[in-house]
């Protein structure tokens, strides 16, 4: 196992004696020694930490440490650790007369001296050339040959690359941090080092082109937005684009206004391309192609039945047609079925690839298909479309898109995609694979989707149960938090089933220091304070006790006050408890009913230490002025984590979804807008659905948290 050196790079003193005694180190022993930065100002309180296993060392010690591991690369560390409290203590201050008396003592000992001790550079000179360095005020000292012997010395050891190389190697890193954190989506500067090691081969800053491709036959879900996000992160990390480019090649599928919704849901996830373009802008320049690789005999007519197909690419036979003249095979492509004839119906258009490669993609894939359903943009001016499979390479090409993001399924198909590129000469395009995202307990295949809103399972594609991304925002998802989950996933390259606890873990760490704080209460008992204020008063109280950014409520201190039913029944007679943000108060009558506490009578006792109150309860004026609330959770939709091969989902589905309760919730709840998110205090996070009216409660929904557990088992 190798050691770790890291270092602060924003250290108000940097510890180059480390980095430079790393250098060393490295010098004799290749990465025996891995440096990294972090763009901050301190690791573990140091400026700098060594570790190796669990054996953690700081600052000075990192030098003590090295030279006793390698005794060969850094000597003399039996007379060094003087001067690595010298160079430390007398060497890294900045104040100018102090300074000048330590520089004084250095320039004396360095009379008739080459090197601190002995006859070569050893752990001494390390320790205090580097703690020199570190100060910014001995530039100039050096320069100005202000103690000739120490810039001398200074020079010497200078034009060594181990000391002078550290200087550059810190400024690179600082560089490629400033620019690893410009990628943070929001904009917002990146506090650690990202764990994350995502890279695009041979990219070149400011001129790396992605694209995401939707098909615009559906809504986007969650599998959808984590390729979104990926290609709009490489995007921005290169101060590249991003292309949006609707893969319209199938007028079976695909209709306009799935392109409108896609462009809503891509806005959902905070997306703009810098572009959006249409497959079918480059229909005349594929067919020109295709015409081309059958004039190069590269591509064949096939009128084999489909069936027949299939199985002749199983076994890995060669097609009846597949020695086609070029004549035939122009005839029919260009005129049968370009004119979409019986004839040209009866055709597709393949590759001339392998007719038994084992990668079963390469197998002469069809490229071109007859169909004469009119396209929702080009009408019927064409009666036949090129597959994925071709236009998608070609497409990519021409856009000028340099990495084309696929999902690893389509590996085996990637040789392929390369073929096309080689086959038909034109512009190179790197392919980086990654792993969809699946999530246990749902469905994303479009079908069983539309069954469930059909069934009246789910209200529609915006529905929170659903795995869209409407649904998913719905529910209160932020774009940050699918964003921070997307892009620590990122380089992932095994599908596996997530739980779902983990992204909504991401997305509260997202809300939490930012949701403010009210109240609701549900199941309401009532309170009645004996000695509380005469009549209803309002003070601005802070809606986020540790953020004051996050503005200030009314809260309403009134005499007849509302707690929730649990809490009630968890009172005794003559118990003191505290009501939150107030104080204090003695319960001086309880009034039951069966098990249940029905009303209470409590009297104040706001001089009472609240750390000795067993119960500390949410409370709620009430008066005319609290809001009717229906508090709404939902459970997942299937009760398996992944259904198998030949489970038929329908008997897998859960029985019950949707919960609610009903609730009072706090005065400045009237001022929510829709999507709103907020905490009701003791109780979760929620997202506002729905404003009151028309006598109908407000509707909040649960976010999950990723800690609850649902009733169905799984968690949330
Ligand atoms: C060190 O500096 C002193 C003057 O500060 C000078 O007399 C002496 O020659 C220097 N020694 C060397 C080795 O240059
Ligand atoms: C296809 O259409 C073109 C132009 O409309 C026509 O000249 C040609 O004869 C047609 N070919 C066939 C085979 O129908």
């Amino acid at each position: 196992m190798s050691y770790t050196l890291t270092v602060a790079a924003k250290a108000p003193v940097v510890a180059y004696p480390a980095l430079i005694a790393a250098q060393f180190v490295n010098a004799q022993s290749q990465d025996a020694v891995k440096i990294e930065f972090v763009d901050e100002k301190a690791v573990d309180k140091a400026s700098a930490k060594l570790t190796k296993g669990d054996e953690t060392v700081v600052d000075g010690e990192i030098l003590t440490k090295l030279a006793s591991a390698f005794p060969k690369a850094l000597t003399g560390a039996e007379t060094a650790q003087e001067w690595i409290k010298f160079g430390a203590e007398e060497l890294t201050i900045k104040d100018f007369k102090k300074l000048a008396t330590s520089l004084e003592k250095l320039d004396s000992h360095l009379n008739y001296r080459s090197f601190i001790v002995g006859y070569k550079p050893s752990l001494a000179d390390v320790a205090v050339w580097g703690s020199l360095r570190s100060n910014g005020m001995v530039g100039s000292i050096i320069k100005n040959q202000v103690y000739i012997n120490v810039s001398r010395w200074y020079t010497l050891l200078e034009s060594d690359k181990k000391f002078s190389g550290v200087a550059e190697l810190l400024q690179k890193s600082v560089a490629d941090l400033k620019k690893q954190a410009k990628v943070k989506p929001d904009g917002k500067k990146e506090g650690h080092k990202a764990n994350f090691d995502i890279d695009l081969q041979d990219a070149v800053d400011g001129q790396v082109v992605t694209r995401f491709p939707p098909e615009p036959s559906g809504y986007l879900h969650i599998g959808h937005a984590k390729a979104a996000i990926l290609n709009q992160y490489f995007a921005q990390q290169y101060h590249g684009k991003l292309i949006i480019r609707f893969d319209d090649t199938n007028p079976s599928k695909e209709k306009t206004e799935f392109q409108d919704s896609i462009l809503e849901d891509l806005e959902l996830l905070g997306i703009k391309g810098d572009k959006i373009t249409y497959s079918s802008d480059y229909f005349d320049h594929m067919y020109d192609l295709a015409v081309k690789l059958i004039k190069e005999g590269k591509a064949y007519a096939d009128d084999t039945p489909l069936e027949k197909m299939r199985q002749e690419r199983m076994d890995g036979i060669p097609s009846e047609r597949r020695e086609r003249t070029v004549e035939e095979n122009l005839k029919i492509f260009t005129e049968e079925m370009k004119n979409g004839t019986e004839e040209g119906l009866k055709n597709c258009i393949r590759a001339k690839i392998s007719f038994d490669n084992p990668n079963k993609a390469l197998r002469d894939p069809v490229i071109y298909r007859t169909n004469l359903t009119p396209h929702h943009r080009t009408g019927s001016e064409w009666k036949m479309y090129p597959t994925y499979d071709f236009c998608v390479p070609i497409v990519d090409s021409l856009e000028g898109v340099t990495h084309s993001l696929r999902t690893i399924e389509y590996r085996d198909r990637n040789p392929q995609y390369e073929w096309f590129l080689k086959a038909l000469n034109i512009r190179k395009v790197h392919i980086w694979d990654f792993a969809r995202v699946n999530f246990v307990r749902t469905l994303l295949s479009k079908r069983k989707l539309q069954w469930m809103v059909d069934k009246g399972l789910v209200s529609n594609w915006d529905d929170p149960r659903f795995p869209t991304v409407r649904g998913v925002r719905r529910r209160g998802m932020t774009v940050e938090g699918l964003r921070n989950f997307v892009i620590s996933q990122g380089p992932s390259k095994n599908i596996i089933n997530l739980d779902w606890s983990i992204i909504w873990a991401a997305n509260k760490k997202v809300i939490d220091p930012i949701a403010p704080r009210h109240t609701a209460v549900v199941e309401p008992v009532k309170v009645h304070i004996v000695d509380g204020p005469s009549k209803p008063t309002i003070e601005k109280k802070p809606k986020h006790k540790k953020n004051p950014e996050v503005g200030e409520k009314d809260v309403i201190y009134a005499s007849d006050i509302l707690i929730d039913q649990e809490d009630a029944d968890s009172l005794e007679d003559g118990e003191e408890l505290t009501l939150m943000d107030w104080g204090n108060v003695i319960v001086t009558k309880l009034v039951k009913e069966g098990d249940h506490v029905k009303s209470i009578e409590v009297k104040l006792n706001l001089d009472g230490d609240f750390r000795k109150t067993k119960h500390k309860v949410t409370w709620l004026a009430d008066t005319e002025d609290k809001v009717e609330v229906d508090l709404v959770d939902f459970d997942h939709l299937i009760t398996k984590d992944k259904l198998d091969e030949g489970d038929d989902f329908e008997n897998f589905l859960t029985p019950k979804t949707e919960f609610h309760t009903a609730g009072v919730a706090d005065v400045n709840v009237k001022s929510f807008k829709v999507g709103d998110i907020i905490q009701f205090e003791r109780k979760g996070y929620y997202r506002l659905d729905k404003q009151a009216e028309n006598g109908k409660p407000a509707v909040f929904f649960t976010i999950p948290d990723g800690k609850t557990v649902s009733k169905y088992g799984a968690k949330k």
